[in-house]
């Protein structure tokens, strides 16, 4: 069995995140190895992993994912959930998400009161987000990107407790961890280009964020007509609303880091099983 995990130039094996995974891979005897997307690959399963660097080559990137048959998460996921605009899907279907205004290019949108967010459609480590209190600086801020944009109310709750990403394997939870703030006043920085540094530790959910990611896979699956059981992987992000209940910042199910490093060593098992099962299948 054969099993490629898909990276990017910059971080061709990834980034160390994954050492464990990868090793119970090998020990159930899988040939497993890292190659960077865009290149011919065969497989019984390809991961998308580390591919950090495709909003700057978005059209290359969806052309290469559709080309691979064997691509998890699958490319119809990859086209819905690359696009932070399902948010507001999910809104719509009752789904408690961080309030959420897709603008686009050349628009003025209804600026939320007090702080808020400005951050492309499509993007991955926080680059492109930015942070503001004052309207001319981030209309600039909305030109400078030219794209699709989301605007959000800045929630401070943030501030003082970060986010809790929630992994999820075959549909099934797994193991959360905690992400400090990511976004200081204006533009976040990236030192390595690809994303913006994060300060990480694991965490166990309260039990409302377990249902309200919950909640989030069964109302993506419905939408996309699929079984919850048809994403390898998922990664939901929460933060506290105002009155202290979560509120869904991200769904990633493209290529989320998944926090192997700030858990047991049961989760990378677990995922290797999921990704045989789902590669025997293939
Ligand atoms: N509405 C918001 N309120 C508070 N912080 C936010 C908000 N939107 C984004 N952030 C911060 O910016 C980071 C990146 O935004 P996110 O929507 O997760 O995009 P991505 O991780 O895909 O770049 C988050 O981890 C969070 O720290
Ligand atoms: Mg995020």
């Amino acid at each position: 069995m054969k099993v490629v995990l898909a990276s990017c130039d910059r971080l061709p094996s990834g980034d160390g995140d994954e050492e464990s995974f990868v090793a119970a891979l090998e020990r159930d005897g899988v040939d497993v190895s890292w190659q960077p997307w865009g290149l011919e690959v065969e497989a019984d399963l390809v991961v998308l992993r580390t591919t950090w660097d495709y909003p700057d080559r978005l059209d290359e990137f969806l052309a290469w994912c559709e080309k691979v048959p064997t691509l998890a998460n699958p490319l119809r996921v990859v086209r819905w959930n690359i696009d932070k605009s399902y948010l507001v899907e999910l809104a719509e279907r009752g789904v408690a998400v961080v309030p959420t205004a897709v603008v686009e290019p050349g628009a003025e949108p209804v600026w939320p009161e007090g702080e808020f967010v400005v951050k492309p459609v499509i993007g991955a480590g926080s680059r492109g987000a930015g942070r503001f209190t004052g309207h001319a600086e981030a209309r600039a801020h909305l030109a400078a990107l030219g794209v699709r944009a989301l605007v959000q109310p800045y929630q401070s709750s943030v501030d003082a407790h970060g986010e809790t990403a929630l992994v999820f394997f075959a549909g099934e939870y797994s193991h959360s961890f905690h992400k400090g703030p990511m976004l200081a006043q204006g533009l976040a920085e990236a030192e390595s280009g690809l994303y913006v540094e994060e300060k990480l530790r694991g965490i166990e959910p309260t039990p409302r964020q377990v249902e309200l990611a919950n909640q989030v896979l069964d109302v993506a699956a419905e939408l996309l007509s699929l079984q919850r059981s048809d994403f390898l992987y998922a990664r939901v992000d929460v933060v506290e609303g105002a009155d202290g209940s979560p509120l869904l910042l991200e769904l990633e199910l493209t290529e989320p880091s998944l926090g192997f490093k700030l858990t047991t060593e049961e989760a990378a098992s677990r995922f290797s099983k999921v990704v045989q099962a789902a590669a025997s299948r293939s």
